[in-house]
């Protein structure tokens, strides 16, 4: 466990080629699930949408997102991956992460946010709802190799009010 304290130097460093093995890295080591190749391009193509966190010069957790497009014209956010190293949890990392990407997507033209979460995830389902997602959706059998396999969807309809700090 890495003491809290003085303010730690957390970082974010958006997702290129060049660093693409720290979020397959991170990945292997934070899920149950083995990501594929449209998975990581998805995730690069979303440019500011993906970030890796850094704590001092040590890359502690990500997270990916796809831009997914509406019928209207507008684009929603889907976050595939948000994870955090065990030992860097409670520093603020995730929300920092969260907190980046809600609010670029406050700026461009994006109408809501979701993403699935295992339905025993508590720590995940609470730390989203703090940030004003919501249950909209339960999915039976949605995993196919984990237990259990069914999973909420959180969504959060996007509008210009501030972020939680
Ligand atoms: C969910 C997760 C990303 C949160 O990251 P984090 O860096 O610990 O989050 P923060 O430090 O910003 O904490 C935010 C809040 O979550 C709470 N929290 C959730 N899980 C926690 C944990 N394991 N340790 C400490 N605090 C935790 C804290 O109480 C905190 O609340 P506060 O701001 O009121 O103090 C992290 O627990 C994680 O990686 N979990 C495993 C992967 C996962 O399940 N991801 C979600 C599905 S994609």
């Amino acid at each position: 466990m890495v003491a809290k304290g003085r303010e730690p130097a957390i970082s974010l460093d958006f997702v290129r080629e060049k660093n693409l093995m720290q979020l397959k890295k991170l990945n292997i080591a934070l899920f149950p699930v083995r990501y594929n190749d449209k998975y990581y391009s998805d995730a690069l193509a979303a440019g500011e949408f993906t970030k890796l966190a850094y704590f001092s010069d040590i890359c502690v957790g990500a997270i990916a997102c796809r831009l997914e497009k509406k019928e209207a014209g507008s684009l929603r956010v889907y976050i595939m991956t948000l994870g955090v190293l065990a030992p860097y949890r409670g520093l603020g990392i995730g929300t920092k992460l969260l907190n980046h990407v809600l609010d670029f997507s406050s700026k461009q033209n994006i109408s809501e946010i979701y993403l699935h979460v295992q339905i025993n995830n508590d720590d995940a389902i609470d730390f989203y709802k703090k940030f004003g997602f919501e249950i909209t959706e339960t999915i039976q059998n949605y995993y196919a190799n984990i237990t259990p396999p069914d999973c909420h969807v959180l969504t959060k309809f996007v509008n210009q009010s501030p972020t939680k700090k």
